[in-house]
């Protein structure tokens, strides 16, 4: 089954860069940057990466994104990530990035938009993948904060393909976004957001309903509401699923009760994504042998779930038609 998932050509659509941050490279940028970081190796990092829920992780991802500076530093991030998803046969990308995260400890918007912009174009001639760049708003931060960034974002707005929504999600619904989204629809992007990973069915209509958005994130906790399900199924909108990610925040318990399988049963179009790889175990292509270990999915769903990852992508139909 490993060899049959490792040919299946993929296109992962929920990636975050900062999540994507090795231990290693963590190390080797922080001795560049002459940043202290509070572990001694990279085996003690990996043994700290121990989570009860979202945010328990989210303070660890936030601090170990502070060692990035130098556009340098974004490039070889971005690199490196596109080096290993070519290895997983991995085909196309739409990765986020958090720019409040990098701009608020005074890191210019454009250093991190230019070192990420250049490893996404050289990758696409090195490793053939095709990529997006989705700018994604920190939703603890206040709407005027997200405003301020898409502000910054202007200049580029040509290199972006969305605009996304992460970070601590219960106690900050997508409508309080709902402006800043309306404006990046009328800028020309297309809009996502993590919605129902942890907060309650309710978050994810109002992304709907209120932030009007091409795709879910997580959107697990959907299947709580049959008419929600409905709702997704009938608009043809697809999920960005992330197993070990699920398994890791403690979303599932247990991979065996993974609802991904489930998902596509009930007709949702469901694809298989890592979130934050670095921290949650495994890449692509690990999150669809993790599923395949642990579920009743036959060879015609996985393939499924690889044709969705394309579907479900902002390519154009001709781009699409290329891939599947
Ligand atoms: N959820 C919310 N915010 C995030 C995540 C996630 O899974 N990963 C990185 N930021
Ligand atoms: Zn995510």
């Amino acid at each position: 089954m490993d060899q049959f998932i490792a040919k299946l050509p993929k296109a992962e659509l929920h990636l975050h860069l900062e999540g994507s941050f090795e231990p290693e490279l963590m190390f080797a940028i922080a001795r560049r940057n002459k940043v202290e970081i509070p572990y001694r190796s990279a085996e003690e990092v990996r043994a700290a990466y121990r989570f009860a829920n979202l945010q328990d992780f989210l303070d660890i991802y936030y601090a170990g994104a502070s060692v990035l500076l130098a556009e340098e530093d974004f490039f070889d991030l971005t690199r490196a990530y596109l080096k290993r998803a070519a290895a997983d046969n991995v085909r196309h990308v739409e990765v986020f990035f958090d720019p409040q995260t990098h701009t608020d400890r005074g890191v210019p918007f454009k250093t991190v938009a230019d070192g990420i912009w250049r490893a996404l174009c050289e990758g696409e001639k090195e490793f053939g993948i095709t990529a997006k760049l989705i700018l994604s708003f920190l939703r603890h931060l206040p709407e005027e904060s997200a405003f301020a960034t898409l502000k910054q974002a202007e200049p580029y707005l040509d290199r972006f393909a969305a605009v996304g929504l992460d970070s601590s999600e219960v106690g900050h619904p997508p409508a309080k976004f709902a402006r800043v989204f309306a404006a990046a629809r009328e800028a020309g992007l297309k809009l996502v957001a993590h919605a129902g990973e942890e907060g309650p069915p309710e978050y994810v209509w109002e992304a709907l309903d209120v932030l009007k958005i091409d795709r879910i994130d997580h959107g697990n906790r959907s299947l709580e509401d049959p008419r929600l399900v409905e709702r997704i199924v009938k608009d043809g909108l697809t999920l960005t699923v992330c197993p070990l990610s699920n398994l890791k925040l403690c979303v599932v318990k247990d991979l065996k009760q993974h609802p991904i399988k489930r998902m596509l049963d009930l007709g949702l179009r469901a694809t298989v994504n890592s979130d934050d790889p670095a921290f949650f175990g495994g890449y692509v292509g690990a999150n669809f042998e993790a599923i395949a270990a642990a579920l009743p999915l036959t060879r015609e769903d996985l393939r499924t779930l690889a044709a969705n990852s394309f579907a479900g992508s902002f390519l154009s139909d001709a781009e699409k038609s290329a891939h599947i």
